[in-house]
């Protein structure tokens, strides 16, 4: 049977753990052949059994987004996967962390490599998917940014300001890929439960007491099922932002 996403190859970056593990499986569940990467191979291995049992194509590559070297060999390796096709139609640059605290109190000493995943490995990967798809005059590139990159808050400041710089990259390769028929999207998540808040170091007081009021918090699958949507809007239809809240969150 053909499904939405049949024929597409995608790459899904933090793919072990919250957002990027549902997302690849919801690509996958699609059609797509799937591309997984994160630090965290036994949790990759686990992924890729899981989508392997349902039917799905799938390639596990352990690497660290925040290093060159390891995205280039993510790039090359789904380049030259046989299964894939040996092309990659859907990009999502998703890995990330966060960190607690504002600009006087988070831990400075995490401040580079909040820059270097968030930032810079992000923008790299970005690039030499950008660089490709303007070749093949097609592609689907999703960036996961925040709505704290939106709306800087005193509660996570830092971490805001690395988020509201990968808006800000995001927009810039979409008015340079556009007209090449290179789709960018930017998603900016709200409070979703995942292994980011125990990585952040967010704890029932620095973050539980400040969000009891606002309900229910989403779970990684509403950030997954807005990408499914996006991407499977007619090519000429590209969705450049969303924002994905739990219907109670009033800020940030
Ligand atoms: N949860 C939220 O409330 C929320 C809100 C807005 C935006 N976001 C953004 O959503 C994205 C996904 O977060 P999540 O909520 O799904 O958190 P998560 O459950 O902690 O997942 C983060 C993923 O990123 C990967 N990752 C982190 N640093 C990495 C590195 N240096 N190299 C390779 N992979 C790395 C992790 O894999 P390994 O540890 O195995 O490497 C993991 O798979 C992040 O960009 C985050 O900033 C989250």
């Amino acid at each position: 049977m053909n499904k939405p996403l049949s024929g597409k190859t995608a790459i899904v970056t933090g793919s072990s753990s919250g957002i990027g593990y549902a997302t690849a499986s919801t690509l996958a569940q699609a059609g797509a052949a799937v591309v997984i990467h994160a630090r965290r191979k036994d949790r990759l291995d686990e992924l890729a059994s899981e989508i392997a049992a349902q039917g799905g194509k799938v390639l596990a590559v352990g690497g660290d987004a925040s290093i060159q070297v390891d995205i280039d060999v993510l790039v090359d390796r789904a380049l030259s996967w046989d299964e894939g096709g040996c092309k990659v139609d859907i990009v999502v640059v998703n890995a990330g962390r966060g960190l607690a605290g504002g600009i006087l109190d988070s831990e400075e000493s995490l401040w580079p490599e909040i820059y270097q995943v968030n930032v810079l490995g992000a923008a790299h990967l970005m690039r030499r998917a950008g660089q490709y798809m303007v070749q093949r005059k097609s592609g689907d590139i999703v960036v996961i940014g925040s709505v704290v990159g939106r709306n800087i808050s005193p509660f996570s400041g830092f971490y805001g300001s690395s988020k509201s710089a990968i808006c800000a990259i995001a927009e810039g390769l979409r008015r340079e890929v556009c007209t090449h028929k290179v789709r960018v999207s930017l998603v900016m998540p709200g409070i979703v439960l995942s292994g980011f808040q125990n990585v952040a170091g967010y704890d029932e007081e620095n973050f539980g007491k400040g969000i009891a009021q606002f309900g229910k918090m989403l779970e990684p699958q509403a950030i997954a099922d807005g990408i499914f949507w996006l991407l499977t809007l007619p090519p000429h239809v590209n969705v450049n932002e969303i924002t994905i809240r739990p219907t109670g969150q009033s800020y940030p």
